[in-house]
């Protein structure tokens, strides 16, 4: 076992490369190493680092963009190392930690590693700090660039040990990132690359999903199976993602003969970590495996025997509109960067096929690059923890790409009115975080999450809204399968709550935590048993925190008190009824609907006045999870922001 690995790792193309890489990081204070993916960068040269000594004075440790790849790429090293996971190789993501007193390689996501700055600015328990996926300019990789930039600075200033640096990526353009880091040598490493064909539609088209159907029908049945043809398919989401699966599933059963030899595995962020290796497992013989992923697939994770890409040229992406204050996931086109990236990904063990479900004049028409994520997200959360971590002077902190100002005012006006943050203008303009903020930031929490949360405090609620928070904090805990919406509405029905689905989510909380049998339970009332047992760790450490803060657990389960302490951290979000179930949002006139999944979906009346903890735009504009409330709360709660702002409706009764 142990000398099959040692082989496998000897045969990555990195290997050669081995020495010349620990040569230049030991003598180069930064290093940006730039290879293909499936080179062996992210599982390799931690080890190589380790190997050679560099984690004796202090952790090596390595960010990923995802909690996914962090997890499954520390399982992977651990087993090289031939060390149990947590031990000498170790993962931590939020709300989970498994590292020990003698982790040496510590795999974590860049935004756990942002946190952890705010306890120790100088990152001091770090001999080397390798920023993975660099490429992929995700906000909190880009934060960081900055604080350990700034960190090996003052590090060298004070005569502290030596901060080394990597910055690691699939494809990057060198030049920026070395001049940002003071010129720092670029290293390249050579990966395999067969040649892959590109098949671009005639014509544009309407549906990505079906075609994608199409297409993996088709392969599947033209191309010989058992020759190592497996097809991966690029969608942007969980929810595509299961309904391709099951219909790829029904199509099976129709031709079962023909079809028997096709195995179709999702693979997403949220899915359970046994079920993610089953895609990098070898299939049975004379099977295809048709793997259907998001972006995931993209650099982070290396999987083998892909022949066939399908691309349907779109992403999930983080959007912002400071002016309105609506934070948005959209589904949008990619980059040509990420086009040819996951053309790649067909082209590494023999020649490949990738077939883009769009036309050659839209490639053209994409973007060149990525537009980094802090340019385009809402950036409160961040600058709360910029601020914590005693960096005042914004404006000059040294980003890469700077985000736009009125993005830097929208999230300071946001922690200002969650008073977070003192602006006091005394001819300059100086930023203080409040005890309050402070606090805030000590939660693994968005500032909307944490403000509520440290709300309870007054409302006497603090239980109670440490569950509705880590409730909030997963993906969904209602499993609505695809072809059994009904089914799971009618067998969710005796949890309505007029009030909305935040106390909905409370009542199957409790009914939940009362069940003897929670997996049969979460099964027969179609809740997500998985999530439902991930909330109970987020309520854990919330609750751990909680106490770290002096914060005494107080409880009281009045819906009335848990929808206005919400309301504390959510008072920016409060829609208005106008006609027809159209909406508008109380302060930036926004036209919002509430979402088919929310409980107050076919209420009638519609409630006049309700607020959402979550936005997200489709065909439309729409509230995810809604609760009702009384206006007249508003004036309690947040009098000065909606003085200026009432409307009619407000004013009268
Ligand atoms: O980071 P990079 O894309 O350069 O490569 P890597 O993630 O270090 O992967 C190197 C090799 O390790 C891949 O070709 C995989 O075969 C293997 N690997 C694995 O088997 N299981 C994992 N969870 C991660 C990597
Ligand atoms: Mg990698």
């Amino acid at each position: 076992m142990a000398s099959s690995m040692e082989a496998q790792r000897k045969s990555l193309p990195i290997y050669s490369a081995r020495d010349r890489l620990i040569r230049e990081i030991k003598t180069n204070p930064c290093c940006i190493v730039v290879g293909e993916t499936g080179s062996g960068k992210t599982t390799q040269i931690p080890q190589y680092l380790h190997e050679t000594g560099l984690s004796k004075k202090g952790l090596i440790g390595i960010t990923q963009p995802r909690r996914v790849a962090a997890i499954s790429i520390a399982t992977r090293v651990a087993k090289e190392q031939s060390v149990s996971l947590g031990a000498e190789v170790g993962y931590a993501v939020r709300f989970e930690d498994c590292t020990g007193p003698s982790t040496k390689i510590k795999y974590q996501t860049d935004g756990l590693l942002l946190r952890e700055a705010i306890q120790d600015p100088l990152l001091s328990r770090y001999s080397v700090v390798i920023l993975d996926e660099a490429h992929e300019r995700t906000v909190h990789t880009d934060v960081l660039f900055g604080v350990i930039k700034g960190a090996q600075k003052e590090r060298r200033e004070r005569h502290i040990k030596l901060l080394r640096i990597v910055i690691m990526s699939a494809t990057l353009d060198t030049s920026s990132y070395s001049n940002y880091f003071n010129n720092a040598k670029v290293l390249y490493i050579q990966g395999r690359q067969y040649h892959v064909n590109v098949y671009y539609t005639l014509k544009p088209q309407s549906d990505y999903i079906h075609s994608a159907i199409t297409t993996v029908l088709q392969l599947h049945g033209e191309e010989e199976s058992g020759e190592n043809g497996d097809i991966l398919v690029f969608l942007t989401g969980q929810d595509e993602i299961e309904s391709m699966l099951h219909t790829l599933i029904q199509c099976k059963s129709l031709f079962p003969s023909h079809w028997k030899d096709m195995m179709v595995l999702p693979l997403f962020s949220a899915l359970p970590s046994a079920q993610q290796q089953k895609v990098f497992q070898k299939p049975p013989p004379n099977t295809r495996k048709v793997i259907l992923s998001t972006n995931i697939a993209e650099t982070s994770l290396t999987l083998s025997g892909v022949k066939y890409v399908i691309d349907t040229g779109m992403v999930k992406g983080r959007g912002y509109n400071p002016l309105m204050g609506l934070d948005l996931l959209l589904v949008q086109p990619i980059s040509k960067a990420q086009a040819r990236q996951r053309l790649g990904r067909a082209g590494r063990e023999s020649e490949g096929y990738c077939y883009r479900l769009y036309t050659e004049e839209s490639f053209l028409q994409l973007e060149e690059n990525t537009v980094p994520e802090i340019q385009r997200c809402n950036l409160s959360s961040v600058l709360l923890q910029l601020l914590a971590m005693g960096i005042k002077d914004i404006l000059s902190f040294e980003f890469m790409d700077q985000p736009p100002e009125e993005s830097l005012i929208a999230a300071l006006e946001e922690l200002v009115l969650l008073k977070a943050v003192n602006k006091e203008e005394n001819g300059e303009e100086t930023l203080e975080l409040t005890p309050l903020g402070q606090r805030m930031s000590s939660f693994p929490l968005s500032p909307s999450l944490s403000s509520c949360l440290l709300a309870s405090v007054d409302y006497d609620c603090v239980v109670e809204l440490v569950t509705l928070v880590s409730l909030l904090s997963v993906d969904t805990v209602l499993y609505t399968p695809t072809d059994g919406r009904e089914k799971a509405d009618l067998a969710r029905m005796k949890f309505f709550c007029p009030e909305g689905d935040h106390l909905l989510l409370m009542k199957i909380h409790k009914a939940y935590q009362t069940s003897n049998e929670k997996k049969s339970w979460c099964h027969d009332n179609y809740i997500h048993a998985r999530n439902m047992s991930t909330v109970q760790d987020i309520r854990k450490q919330l609750k751990e925190i909680c106490r770290q803060n002096s914060l005494q657990l107080t409880s009281n389960n009045d819906g009335e008190r848990l929808r206005k302490t919400l309301l504390c951290g959510f008072f920016r979000n409060v829609a208005e009824h106008v006609r027809d179930g159209k909406y508008l949002t109380v302060l930036s006139r926004q036209e919002v609907f509430i979402h088919p999944s929310s409980c107050l979906f076919s209420v009638t009346p519609p409630p006049p006045f309700v607020m959402y903890t979550e936005l997200v735009h489709t065909t439309k504009c729409y509230m995810r999870m809604v609760s009702v409330i009384d206006p007249k709360w508003l004036f309690e709660i947040a009098p000065n922001y909606f003085h200026k702002t009432m409307t009619t409706n407000m004013i009268q009764d």
